[in-house]
Formats: structure tokens, sequence, C-alpha cells
């Protein structure tokens, strides 16, 4: 796999929890152009590979600014980077990927939960580069827990970022219905943060006469899915015709990776879609984040990161 060496030029303390790091070229040269939305793998330890989202301007070539929340429950990423990971080391990670992409609108509405920021922020910078108009709603635990206040209050688009405290006055929480009442049905809407925080938008957002495709969203981090129900099924290989039993105790990538067939893999919780696969026949049991339920009910790709099958056989377009 083809990584960037990058250099950690300044690590930051933005919020209770959250540190950000500025990264560039350990050569001093520029780096790969990004878009607004666009993450980067880091490679945090041996073995330990987490997506970040780019949060600084777009049109910036000198450096990537990634920010990272420590997780209680981390298996090694989110600490590792706040423990680990100094100023002057050099770490690697690869090129920019984008699956959240900010797509040409006269105005969009942003709306981060926590650390889903992130892309936001980047989408932020990209709009007011480029004189779109938009508004951005940052929610957070508390003040404390909510990143880059002054740098967004200093800003050239700070009167449009509004904060939100859930611990804070009652007049200064968002108003999820009064704001999209106020916008006109259809105004593309993005959306990051935990999970539950993305269906309070998306639900809110569909009775108040949203269709699907015009709300964009990104999960930060997979809750934990439970395999309690998980059954054994089997996949087959359409280029082979060889087929593979996967048993309740394990994912289909790990069964393949035993049988040497290598399907891309990077979060394994089913956030980043690195590992979609096409599905030729068969019932996935969709276990992911990534797709919408549009997607979902296609039934032809799946991740098998995660994912499972409801019929007995799945055939793979590996
Ligand atoms: Fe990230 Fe499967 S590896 S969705």
């Amino acid at each position: 796999m083809n990584t960037l060496s990058v250099k950690v030029t300044k690590k930051t303390v933005e919020a209770r929890d959250i540190v950000s790091f500025e990264l560039m070229a350990s050569d001093g040269g520029d780096l790969p152009s990004f878009a607004a939305g666009a993450h980067v793998d880091v490679h945090v330890a041996p073995g330990i590979v987490r997506q970040y989202s780019l949060c600084n301007a777009p049109h910036e070539r000198h450096r990537y600014r990634i920010a990272v929340l420590r997780d209680p429950a981390s298996r090694g990423g989110s600490a590792g980077m706040h423990d680990a990971v100094a100023e002057g080391d050099v770490i690697q990670i690869s090129a920019p990927k984008n699956h959240f992409a900010l797509t040409a609108a006269p105005r969009v509405l942003l709306l981060a939960g926590g650390i889903g920021v992130t892309p936001l922020l980047c989408m932020a910078q990209a709009m007011a580069a480029s004189g779109a108009d938009f508004d951005m709603h940052y929610c957070g635990r508390s003040l404390s827990s909510i990143a880059f206040q002054a740098e967004i209050a200093a800003s050239a688009y700070g009167d449009k970022v509004h904060f939100h405290a859930d611990d804070g006055a009652a007049e200064q929480k968002l108003d999820i219905q009064r704001l999209l009442a106020a916008n006109a049905v259809g105004t593309p809407l993005y959306v990051c943060g935990p999970g539950g925080f993305i269906d309070f938008v998306m639900q809110s957002a569909r009775q108040a006469g949203w269709e699907d495709s015009q709300i964009h969203r990104e999960y930060f981090g997979a809750a934990a899915v439970s395999n309690a129900d998980a059954h054994a099924f089997e996949v087959q290989a359409a280029s082979t015709g060889k087929r593979y039993r996967i048993p309740a105790d394990k994912s289909v990538i790990e069964v393949l990776a035993e049988q040497g067939v290598e399907i891309p893999v990077s979060c394994e919780q089913g956030v980043c879609g690195t590992c979609i696969t096409r599905v030729l026949e068969g019932v996935p049991d969709h276990r992911d984040m990534y797709f919408n339920d549009e997607e979902h009910a296609r039934n032809d790709q799946f991740t098998p990161c995660c994912s499972r099958a409801k019929s007995a056989l799945l055939v793979l377009d590996i």
C-alpha cells in the first residue's frame, strides 16, 4: 500500500479530550490536494489504521490537519494518537480519500455533533472561500467539549457558525424543527457525528419533507454492533466458484483472509466503505453505517467487514 510520510509539526489541545495534529510532508514538499469532506487513513501503530477527516482549508497544500477525540473505549486508535504520537514524529498516512464530498449548491446546512465537526469545518472553509451561503450548527455536550471555538469566531465565516451546548441554557439549544422550517425543503444537509445525532437529524429532516438523497451524512465511529444473533452462512467467490463457510463468530473478511482472499479493509466497523463488495446473488444482512436505507434495500453490495447474510449463500463479485 502506498503511504505518505508526514511529520507532526503541531499537536494542540482544542477542547476537552480533543487534540489536533498538523501534518506536513516529511520531505517539505506539497501534499496531494483534497476536497472538503476528505479523510486520510492514519497508521497509528502496527496493525492499527484509523480514518480522520481533514479539517483545514482545502486549498492548503503545505499541511493537513486532523483532530482526534479520545475514546474511552479506544481499541488503540484514539488513545495511540493522544498518548504516543508527539510533535516531531514522522507517521504514515494514505493520500486523501473522499466519501463525503460537498457538491455545489447555492446554500447548504452543516450540522455537526461533537468531533463530527472535522469534515464540516473543512466544508465551512470551502463554502466561505467560494462565496456560497451556508449555516453551520455545532452541538457538543458542553462548551468545554466544543473544539475550534476561538478559531471559528475569529474567522471570516464566524457569524455563520452557531454553537449549541447540551448542558447550556434552553434558548441556545439546537431547535432542529425551527431550523428546518426556516430553510427551503431540500436544502442540502451535511451531517456528521455519532449515530444518535445523525438519526435525530435524519428523522427530523424526513418529517420536514427532505428526501434521503438531500441528506449527506458521515458517521463518526460505529456503535458496537451486537453479533449475538449471528448465524453461519456461506459465501461464494464468483471468479473461482469456491465456497467458504462463515461461522457465527467470524466475519466474511476474516474467513476470506485466512483462505488467502484479500479484500481491502480499514475501519472494520462498517463506517469507511473501504471493503465494499458487490453482491451478485443472495440477501445481505447489512450491519454497516456507511450505506443509506435506499442503498441497503438494493442489496447489490455490502460491507464484508461487519455485514452478514440473511440468505444461506451470498455470491460475491470477487
Ligand atoms: Fe470500513 Fe468495511 S472496512 S466499512
